[in-house]
This record gives structure tokens, C-alpha cells and sequence, in this order.
């Protein structure tokens, strides 16, 4: 594997869950690999649990990590080929990108996107400047439209608790205050699709993710009918990709409830996190023994462990 940035940079997926679950049950089998390697985390956004388990998972395997706030700390990046730069970007993505490459064996870089422009964010500008121009291995740690580390992680936990083969999974809209990227929503249902798992989406009216995320799932706009047998039930917020970045009025109402819960069939409680409580979704799902976040976030290190073994193995 060169790259994880999407889907289609990994050769096998079912393979790369069972490396997931392989590092976990042995998380330092391979502590040797990434010797004298180094990772270098580029984070243009917050973060606790994209941070915390990447530098984990390349502790495990031997690497060295540097990790830089590049958004805060860094020259602003100009990406526009052929810019004058006689503005407040001082410094081009084709030298960056580039001059990074000279001190890292792997680049993780994460970059949220503006939800002003979706030609724009969905062109994915800034990992693709990335994949080109730096010259080594590049993993996406949350980029404008997708999240496959944590996309990687849930189908993790999925492998680990299902008690059917083909469990029904559903990915449900919930609210939020704040416009949020649609990157989670859109990963989830594009990693979801490659297995054949039975998947529903439900969201209100005016939050269908972009055709090339939501495939050939599900999607009803009837939040309880989709809760209906559900074994897994996977909250998030999305800002509306029709009306791009918007947030719509009303739909407070689809906060996962515990009422709502008692239509599943004792279905397992996702969420990637951070999670507003009380607003996604009620304290007493989350705290609920169905609740399984914590061992979610958990898993999160198996999946970059599992994809960066993948890159070293390839070097
Ligand atoms: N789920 C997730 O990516 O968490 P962070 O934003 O804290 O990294």
C-alpha cells in the first residue's frame, strides 16, 4: 500500500480489518519495522483522538513522530497554481508539501474543509497537493470529505461485536448547533458499502451525502422505520451537501433517544467523537452498557497501526 487516503488506495479492506485486529492482539509484533523511520502529523485542526492514537500506533511500531499544528504554527499555505503571492500567504504548497517530504518516511496530514465552496472541498485539494507533491507516503487524518482511519476503526469494531453475519447497520443523521463537515457521514457509508452488511441511512430532508458517498445504501428519511432491527446504530452530524454547508431549520427532534433505541434489536451505540450529549445524542444511550464509543476511540490505534504496517511493509 502506498497511501491511505482513500478506499481505493487499499488493495484489500477485509485483510486490512483483520491487520487491524492482528495489532491489537499483539500490539508490538512489529516494533521493529518502522526503526529509524519517521512520521511526521500535520494537523491544519483540533484534535484528541486522530493525534493521541497515530502518535500510539507508530510508538508500536518503532517510528519516531514529530507532529506540528500547521494551522496555527505554520506559515498560511497558498495551493493556487500561478498565484501572485502579494497577499498574507507566505509560503506555496508546492515548496511545503515538498520540504516535508525531506524530513518524513510517511506524512499524516489532517485538514477540515471550508463548506463554502463545494467544488472546491470536494476536489480534496489539499491531500491531493499532498499525495503529489511531497514525494512520500501520505495518510489522511481527516481530510475535506472523508475520515478513513476512523471509517477503518468502526468497521473494526463492527468485525469485533457483530453476532450475525450480515448485521444491520444504520448510519443516522443527528443535530447539531454547529455546521460540520460531511467527511465522517460520507466515509462510514463509502467503507460501509464495500461490505455486505445490510446499511440505512437516515437523515431529514436536505442532508442526502453526495451519490459517490451514500452508493447504493439505503437511505429513508424516516428515522424510526430505519431504526426498526437495527443492530448498530452509528450517530452523526452533517451540514447539508445540497445547500452546502447549511445548517437546515427544525430536525431536533432526531436525537438518538432511548426510546428510539427500543426499536433496534438491542442494537450496539456508535459515535466517533467528540460527542455533544444531550443534543446527538441523550445520556442514557451513551452511558448504556450498548454504548461501545470508548472501545471505538480504542480501536482507533489498530486501524492506523494497521495501515501504516501496510506502508512500511511496502517501502
Ligand atoms: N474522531 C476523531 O477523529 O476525533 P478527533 O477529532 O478528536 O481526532
Amino acid at each position: 500500500m502506498k497511501h491511505f487516503i482513500n478506499p481505493a488506495d487499499v488493495p484489500n479492506v477485509q485483510e486490512l480489518i483483520e491487520e487491524g485486529l492482528t495489532q491489537k492482539a499483539n500490539p508490538l509484533a512489529s516494533r521493529n519495522l518502522g526503526k529509524d523511520k519517521t512520521l511526521v502529523l500535520l494537523f491544519f485542526n483540533s484534535s484528541l483522538r486522530t493525534r493521541l492514537s497515530t502518535q500510539k500506533a507508530a510508538m508500536n511500531l518503532g517510528m519516531n513522530v514529530m507532529v506540528m499544528n500547521v494551522g496555527s504554527d505554520g506559515w498560511q499555505l497558498e495551493f493556487q497554481d500561478g498565484a501572485v503571492m502579494n497577499g498574507g500567504k507566505a509560503e506555496h504548497i508546492k515548496e511545503a508539501a515538498a520540504v516535508v517530504g525531506q524530513y518524513a518516511d510517511i506524512i499524516g496530514v489532517r485538514s477540515f474543509p471550508g463548506l463554502e465552496d463545494r467544488e472546491a472541498d470536494y476536489a480534496e485539494l489539499v491531500i491531493e497537493s499532498f499525495r503529489q507533491l511531497a514525494g512520500v507516503p501520505i495518510i489522511n487524518l481527516e481530510s475535506a470529505t472523508r475520515h478513513p482511519c476512523q471509517s477503518l476503526a468502526d468497521l473494526i469494531t463492527i468485525e469485533e461485536l457483530k453476532t450475525k453475519a450480515r448485521p444491520k447497520v444504520v448510519l443516522t443523521w443527528a443535530p447539531h448547533l454547529r455546521a460540520l463537515p460531511q467527511a465522517v457521514g460520507n466515509s462510514f457509508a463509502e467503507w460501509l458499502n464495500l461490505t455486505d452488511y445490510d446499511f440505512v441511512i437516515t437523515n431529514p430532508e436536505g442532508y442526502d451525502l453526495a451519490p459517490e458517498y451514500r452508493g447504493g445504501a439505503k437511505v429513508t428519511h424516516n428515522q424510526e422505520e430505519a431504526f426498526e432491527g437495527a443492530d448498530f446504530i452509528y450517530a452523526k452530524n452533517w451540514s447539508s451537501y445540497e445547500q452546502y454547508g447549511q445548517i437546515l431549520p427544525g430536525n431536533e427532534d432526531w436525537i438518538v433517544s432511548a426510546e428510539k433505541m427500543k426499536l433496534t434489536d438491542n442494537a450496539k451505540f456508535m459515535h466517533c467523537l467528540p460527542v455533544r450529549r444531550g443534543v446527538i445524542v441523550e445520556d442514557a444511550v451513551i452511558d448504556s452498557p450498548n454504548s461501545v464509543v470508548i472501545q471505538q476511540a480504542g480501536n482507533r490505534v489498530w486501524s492506523v497501526q494497521a495501515a501504516m504496517k501496510k506502508i512500511l511493509e511496502a517501502m
